[in-house]
């Protein structure tokens, strides 16, 4: 009840900007009430696990927010790890939750992956993660700047490990329409440069203990000399 009546004070308040959306969502939740929260980013972790990376090499989570992933991954040793978000505030979450010494082993982008100024700069990124970002991209013009700036910025033989809702899933999230997919329509959406390695459905809990199925898909670059 309390979750809810922050959520409604929540949408009463929130303007037309997808920022300043986010932005409220960090500032009137705690992260374990996000709709997303995860204690442990289990199936993320089983696909990590799949791809043959070196620790020092660059890890970007985009649309971050203040996932545990982040945690685990510095935890684990990751030594090059990129978190981008929309929200400074859901980084500044991370941020405060990681402490001073983790933090600063972090590279920090705050930017729109639909819009991206910061992002496409990067290169040779091993690992593009992405849970529940693309799926709230509705628009034509946002997918194809997502999947160019990926493009741009992944390297030959890299991964990209992508969470969405599924066919069976939620229609909305935090107020906003999702777009739903399966692996086929991720596969179509990634192209022919990217050969399916592994996916699956996973249905996880809310903390109000409500499912939300979920697709979980990993990619590799194909290596074209
Ligand atoms: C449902 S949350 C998931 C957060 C995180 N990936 C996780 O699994 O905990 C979606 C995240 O995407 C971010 N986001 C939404 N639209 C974005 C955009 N256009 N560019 C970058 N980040 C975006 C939001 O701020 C939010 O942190």
């Amino acid at each position: 009840m309390v979750i809810y009546a922050r959520y409604k004070l929540l949408r009463t308040i929130m303007n037309d900007s997808m920022k300043e959306h986010w932005n409220e969502i960090y500032t009137w939740l705690e992260t374990d009430e996000l709709g997303w929260y995860e204690k442990i980013p289990e199936p993320s972790i089983k696909l990590l696990s799949k791809c043959h990376i070196d620790k020092d090499e660059p890890i970007l989570d985009v649309g971050a927010g203040a996932s545990t992933f982040v945690d685990y991954l510095i935890n684990q040793g990751f030594s090059n790890i990129i978190a981008a978000d929309i929200s400074e505030r859901a980084l500044d979450t991370l941020k405060e939750r990681l402490g001073k010494e983790k933090a600063s082993q972090v590279k920090w982008i705050v930017d729109d992956i639909t819009q991206p100024v910061h992002i496409q700069n990067l290169r040779d990124i091993a690992v593009w993660h992405d849970r529940a970002v693309l799926h709230f991209l509705l628009k034509e013009s946002q997918q194809h700047k997502y999947i160019s700036t990926l493009k741009k910025v992944i390297r030959k033989g890299g991964y990209v490990i992508i969470a969405a809702f599924s066919l069976k899933g939620a229609k909305k999230c935090s107020g906003l329409d999702v777009k739903n997919y399966d692996q086929k329509m991720l596969a179509k959406f990634v192209g022919e440069d990217f050969r399916l390695i592994e996916y699956f459905d996973y249905t996880y809990y809310m903390p109000s203990g409500e499912p939300r199925p979920y697709i979980y898909a990993l990619f590799q670059k194909i290596k074209l000399d």
